[in-house]
């Protein structure tokens, strides 16, 4: 990135340094929008969360972009976001410190001590950042944040400062239905349980009395008690998100309407604008200037778009358990085993940190997948979704993963993991029928049989569903559609925010 000057101004707070932006030049006109993104510190969040930012650079918003450190070296050193963005002269991605030491694993089973240290260390980092006037430089005081609404000290902190804040979530509106449903379910009895029958139907959440099981729910539903963390954390969700001045959600009307409505009872001002990756390809397009872009925060190996190019057209089924789900040794060769005898040929993404214990993957499945298939420790997924040859995708349902074979009209297997993933899956297999639901069994001859079912036996029956659902997300972006003219909304409410913002600085 050769204009921009690298400068790392170290701030001393108590404990931590906070390290200062990688300033681009300053010619940006002062009078636009200065929008301060933080998303959760995850592949998944972070990866929408830039398509959003680069949207709003495209129309002439200022933007920083605040990512905690761990973040912050593994984009740098594996994405191409620096040179990406290096053409909008109002976008800075700015790092702060999350409290951990850098052995943390950040993930998994222990992302709850993440949010308590960031809520502990990097708030005030936050708050002094906002307020040192450091980001004002060239691009005027941050009018308004947008932060993802499972964080409420940014919304504390906004308050504190005066700033107008939109919360966002990246998972889908399905899932975070039943976070905001989670009072009712417990003053209705239906939790906490204890074991029983995991097919128990549940009635509290609106839109989905039909068909919604205990098993559908977020995994951490799953306990005799109410006093774990995560149901602590999520609980209190809906007030949450009702302090801010809207809520942006990563999806559109035409596949979660229902859902939608009951999100709207507790926060009326949604804006529904996704399919995120796909409203930027659009708008980028319509300039002209559309590049592949990564976001990743592992090394993509690319090699596997040859090996795609050289498969028939919709041969392959695409497998890959996203950024943060782990498998036993036993469950990868069950998954293994079911591909291969499927005869259906695969590509799988099995991450260095997928396989739990000494994350060996055995040199039975290196050697025998050469005939049928294709590992790769990290894919270019959008573009694997798009490529010819993919004509199935097996999943853990996260939500950036189901909305990409969406987009591409690629009907899915699902095995959920955790949290969101449960509800995913079960709206693709029972809902939108895009699919089929693996959920709670990991056995070989299931795995084979759903291949074969989703590839072969009910293939034009999948595929004509999934075209379907791909056609009604694209006219979602289309001019006039929903998610267009949200974005639209969204764009002109951030730009009356910091008109009044502005106005009410000067006359303090
Ligand atoms: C989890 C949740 O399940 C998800 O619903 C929530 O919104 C965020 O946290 P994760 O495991 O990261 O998500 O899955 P997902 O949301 O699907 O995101 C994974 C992202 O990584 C996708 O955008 C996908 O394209 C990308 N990816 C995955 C790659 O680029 N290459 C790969 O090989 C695998």
């Amino acid at each position: 990135m050769p204009d921009t000057q690298i400068s790392q101004q170290v701030a001393s707070t108590k404990k931590h340094t906070t390290k200062m932006p990688m300033q681009t030049n300053s010619s940006s006109a002062p009078a636009s929008p200065h929008v301060l993104i933080f998303p959760l510190p995850l592949q998944g969040t972070v990866n929408s969360m830039l398509k959003l930012a680069e949207i709003l650079c495209i129309s002439d918003i200022n933007v920083t972009f605040v990512v905690t450190d761990h973040i912050h070296s593994r984009l740098l050193r594996n994405s191409n976001v620096v040179s990406r963005f290096s053409k909008y002269p109002g976008f800075v991605l700015q790092s702060i410190s999350d409290g951990l030491p850098k052995e943390h694993p950040r993930g998994g089973s222990r992302y709850i001590e993440m949010f308590e240290s960031m809520k502990l260390n990097s708030k005030p980092l936050l708050k002094e950042l906002l307020t040192s006037g450091w980001l004002d430089r060239g691009r005027g005081p941050v009018t308004c944040i947008i932060a993802d609404g499972v964080m409420s000290f940014v919304c504390d902190v906004a308050n504190d400062i005066g700033v107008n804040i939109f919360c966002t979530r990246t998972l889908s509106a399905c899932s975070l239905s039943i976070f905001f449903s989670l009072p009712k379910l417990i003053e209705a009895g239906e939790l906490p349980f204890t074991g029983g029958d995991l097919d128990t139907p549940i009635k509290s959440v609106p839109a989905m009395e039909k068909f919604l099981r205990r098993r559908d729910l977020p995994s951490f539903c799953r306990s005799d008690t109410l006093s774990g963390p995560s149901i602590q954390l999520f609980k209190n969700e809906n007030q949450e998100n009702a302090r801010a001045q809207g809520l942006i959600l990563n999806t559109f009307e035409d596949i979660e309407g229902p859902v939608l409505e009951n999100i709207r009872a507790f926060c009326p001002n949604l804006y529904t604008i996704g399919p995120l990756h796909a409203h930027l390809k659009m708008k980028l397009a319509a300039k002209s200037c559309y590049t592949a872009s990564s976001n990743s925060l592992r090394k993509e190996d690319r090699s596997c778009m040859s090996w795609l190019d050289s498969q028939a057209c919709k041969s392959v089924i695409y497998v890959s358990f996203g950024s943060i789900a782990t498998m036993t040794k036993d469950q990868l060769m069950e998954f293994w085993c079911g591909l291969v005898n499927s005869e259906c040929k695969f590509l799988w993404v099995i991450r260095p940190d997928l396989i739990a214990g000494d994350g060996e993957i055995p040199e039975e499945v290196l050697e025998g997948t050469k005939e049928r298939g294709y590992i790769v420790g990290w894919a270019p997924q959008e573009e694997v979704l798009g490529h010819q040859s993919v004509g199935g995708f097996l999943t853990h349902s996260g939500w950036n993963s189901t909305l990409e074979s969406v987009v591409e009209g690629v009907p899915m297997i699902c095995w959920p993991y955790f949290m969101d993933q449960q509800v995913n899956s079960r709206f693709v297999s029972e809902v939108w029928k895009l699919g089929l639901d693996m959920k709670d069994t990991c056995d070989r001859v299931i795995v084979e049989r759903m291949v074969k079912d989703l590839m072969v036996k009910r293939k034009d029956e999948f595929l004509k569903s999934a075209d379907r659902m791909a056609n009604l997300a694209m006219k979602s972006l289309s001019e006039g559609g929903s998610s267009y003219s949200n974005l639209e909304r969204l764009i002109q409410d951030i730009k009356t925010i910091s008109v009044v913002h502005k106005e009410a600085k000067k006359q303090q």
